[in-house]
């Protein structure tokens, strides 16, 4: 781990997959706050380069805390990391994520293990590790990054929707315990947001196609999931389509919601 040194006066954040997208853009908006952070992912190149520039513009204390959350012993790491360098989680966002490119049975189970310990076990794991001390001290924030996906019907083969599912659930089910000790948890659930996430699924060029309306730039998504957490919404729907979108998806029948599924894209 490596750090940025800075004068920092703010809370400390810690955020995952801040190496691009959704969590570079939280690194930005916090540590334009006065935020201190520790940034988390596989490019330890790219999250130096941003922490060098944050803690320049900000004077910000930033650690670079390179690391493969599909590893079982990461989030432990993590902890044992803030604790030795005298860093205090008050924020956590719980961002790290991907979408497979292939459906179930098509995609190496290995591969499988991974975006479950990515996004189901990691994120709970991170959640449990750091919430209970944002408890004892009576203050924190923890944004979990869902998706639009977790309203919508499933598409044949994929798990996207049910982990994502799982997030916004798991989210509301912390603030309710949260809330009454002053620590909000909000799942943020994004739409189609311009990030590398479309790259590393394979899908750019059929997102490409999807008209612009549909699209909402990083910076937005972060400030609503930052606002929401704020004045303790639990779920956050960044945007008048997506609202639209989900109040749609969510209200549908079972069986409408299956048949839905049918007609969706198969990815082999
Ligand atoms: N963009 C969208 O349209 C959209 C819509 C709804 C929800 N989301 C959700 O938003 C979150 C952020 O995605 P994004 O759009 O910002 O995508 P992105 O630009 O591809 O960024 C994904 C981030 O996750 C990190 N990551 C992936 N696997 C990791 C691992 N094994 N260990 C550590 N870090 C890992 C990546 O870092 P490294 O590769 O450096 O490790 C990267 O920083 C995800 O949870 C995604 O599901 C995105």
């Amino acid at each position: 781990m490596t750090a940025s040194d800075g004068t920092g006066t703010g809370k400390g954040a810690l955020i995952t997959g801040a190496s691009a997208g959704l969590g570079e853009a939280f690194a930005r908006l916090l540590a334009s706050e006065g935020h201190d952070l520790m940034l988390v992912a596989r490019r330890a190149d790219r999250l130096q380069a941003l922490a060098d520039e944050l803690a320049a513009a900000h004077g910000v204390r930033v650690l670079v805390c390179p690391a493969d959350l599909s590893r079982p012993e990461s989030a432990a790491a993590l902890e044992a990391q803030a604790a030795a360098e005298g860093f205090q989680v008050d924020i956590l966002i719980n961002n790290a994520g991907l979408a497979e490119p292939v459906s179930f049975l098509n995609f190496p189970v290995a591969d499988v293990r991974a975006m479950i310990e990515v996004m189901v076990t990691g994120l709970t794991e991170l959640s449990h590790r750091f919430g209970g001390g944002m408890a004892a001290r009576g203050w924190g924030r923890i944004i979990n990054v869902s998706s639009l996906a977790a309203f919508a019907p499933n598409s044949p083969g994929m798990l996207y929707t049910g982990i994502k599912s799982y997030v916004l659930n798991m989210s509301q089910a912390l603030d309710l315990q949260l809330k009454p000790s002053g620590v909000h948890v909000t799942a943020l659930c994004p739409g189609f947001t311009w990030t590398e996430f479309h790259d590393t699924q394979g899908t750019r060029e059929w997102a490409n196609r999807l008209p612009g309306f549909l699209w909402q730039d990083a910076g937005t998504v972060v400030r609503a999931g930052w606002e929401a957490v704020s004045v303790g919404h639990p779920v956050c729907v960044p945007g008048v389509v997506n609202k639209a979108v989900a109040s749609f998806t969510k209200h549908l029948p079972e069986r409408l919601r299956y048949l839905f599924g049918r007609q969706a894209r198969m990815v082999h």
